[in-house]
């Protein structure tokens, strides 16, 4: 008897140290591109410019959403407007419960909740360590007007998404484990999280759930007390082995780098003091947000518009406007496009982010057809640095100095 409780002991010592020690040491990930082969969302079907045209899609979308957020007053219910999680861009494995059940979550940095989906991705009643949170619990708290219960009982929740589609859960608590490069678990022991069982949409989406990042009380970084981490996305999207993302003691938080707005809901704000192209300086001075669950960079049109203009008159053979979305594209090759000048973002701190060829323009398919990957935003005064331009660059989020940084690296050789 004492020897089965000494050898418990000694086995949850065991694991709460390993547990202990990945977090504190830091962690890495691998990171699926939606749109990769390997993802569980490829759709075979689609050409390159379905793929193309589908990203600007979501990303314009997504900058209305990201927008309202930013722009929610203080003390407002940080879940709402929640972000409609199927336009979303890199996944993750994540296993939950005893035993685990593996699901696919998309990393966002732009909402605060952890959450998944319930039956057919995730049945708590086959999970031992599952439990939901009271109702009077703090972090039931934290929800807010999406709060919907009362009292005692568990805490339940109905978030309303922007095109007034609903769904409801319960605020949840089980075992994490997340897949290391190099396939050893990492245990992190229990995190709060959303189970949403019922949804006035289908659960259509093939996306099992969503971890968020925001610096805020129940996003994943804070409820495992991690302050800081990076990510390196590769070009093109399809590396076999994915990109890469750090957290803790081994993320990537040096380069150039940028202060971050403080109180705007735990959102990666910062300033853009302008972008030059060339020796051309476009000045601009407001708000944009690095945001890694956006694809294309979207530009304030007071930056916008002087740049395509000035490119326009640069690039060989423009053509007119593509689909609706992509404002400056012409017929050439790569070497065309090497040839133009750089764009370097100027982020407030005076940091510096200049584009790669790679990422400045897009093929859009078969035809020699090439697009300015940036897009210009649908809000006066407000930016997105999506995760496009962020290729071939380390970005870290440092949560201790309030700080963006961004170091240019090859992200497939990692
Ligand atoms: C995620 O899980 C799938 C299925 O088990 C596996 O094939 C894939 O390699 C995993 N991906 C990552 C990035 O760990
Ligand atoms: C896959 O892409 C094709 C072509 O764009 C589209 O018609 C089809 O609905 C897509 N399938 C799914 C499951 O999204
Ligand atoms: C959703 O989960 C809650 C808590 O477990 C439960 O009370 C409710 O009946 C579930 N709803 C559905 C439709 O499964
Ligand atoms: C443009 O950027 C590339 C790196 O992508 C760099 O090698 C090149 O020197 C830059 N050109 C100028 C004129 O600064």
């Amino acid at each position: 008897m004492a020897s089965t409780i000494l050898i418990a002991a000694m086995f949850f010592h065991l694991c709460s140290s390993t547990s202990a020690l990945s977090v504190n040491d830091g962690f890495a990930l691998r990171l699926i591109h939606r749109d990769s082969p390997h993802s569980p969302f490829y759709n075979h079907s689609m050409t390159t410019y379905d793929r193309r045209l589908a990203a600007a899609r979501r990303s314009l979308s997504r900058l209305n959403h990201l927008h309202l957020r930013a722009t929610l007053p203080q003390g407002a219910s940080e879940f709402a407007p929640a972000l409609i999680p199927d336009e979303l861009e890199y996944v993750i494995n994540v296993s939950i419960g005893t035993p685990p059940t593996k699901v696919y979550a998309f990393i966002d940095t732009g909402s605060d909740l952890v959450w998944v989906k319930g039956i057919p991705f995730f049945d708590p009643d086959k999970s031992f360590s599952y439990t939901t949170l009271p109702c009077n619990a703090e972090p039931c708290n934290d929800l807010g007007n999406d709060r919907t219960c009362k009292g005692q009982g568990s805490c339940t929740y109905r978030i309303t998404y922007e095109d007034r589609s609903t769904t409801s859960g319960v605020l949840s608590k089980d075992k994490f484990t997340f897949e290391a490069p190099d396939k050893s678990s990492v245990d992190v022991g229990f995190v709060q999280f959303g189970y949403s069982n019922v949804s006035s949409r289908e659960f259509t989406g093939k996306e099992n759930g969503c971890v968020g990042l925001t610096d805020s009380s129940l996003s994943l970084i804070n409820q495992l007390g991690i302050k800081k981490f990076s990510h390196c996305m590769t070009i093109p999207d399809d590396q076999v082995r994915g990109s890469l993302m750090y957290f803790g003691s081994r993320a990537v938080v040096y380069g150039s780098q940028t202060p971050i707005f403080q109180n705007l809901h735990g959102l990666y704000m910062v300033k853009l003091d302008g972008i030059s192209l060339g020796d051309e300086e476009i000045p601009n001075g407001k708000a944009i947000m690095i945001d890694c669950g956006t694809s294309h960079t979207q530009l304030d049109p007071m930056v916008f518009q002087p740049l395509v203009d000035k490119m326009r008159q640069l690039v060989p053979k423009p053509m007119p406007i593509v689909s609706g979305f992509f404002e400056l594209c012409f017929r050439g090759t790569f070497d065309d496009v090497r040839k133009l000048p750089n764009i370097t973002f100027h982020f407030g701190g005076d940091a510096k982010v200049e584009l790669i060829k790679e990422t400045t323009f897009l093929k859009m398919g078969n035809d020699n057809v090439w697009c300015l990957a940036l897009l210009r935003s649908k809000v006066w005064g407000f930016s997105v640095f999506g995760n496009i331009q962020m290729r071939n660059f380390w970005v870290g989020y440092d949560l201790e100095r309030k700080v963006v940084s961004f170091q240019a690296a090859i992200c497939a050789q990692f």
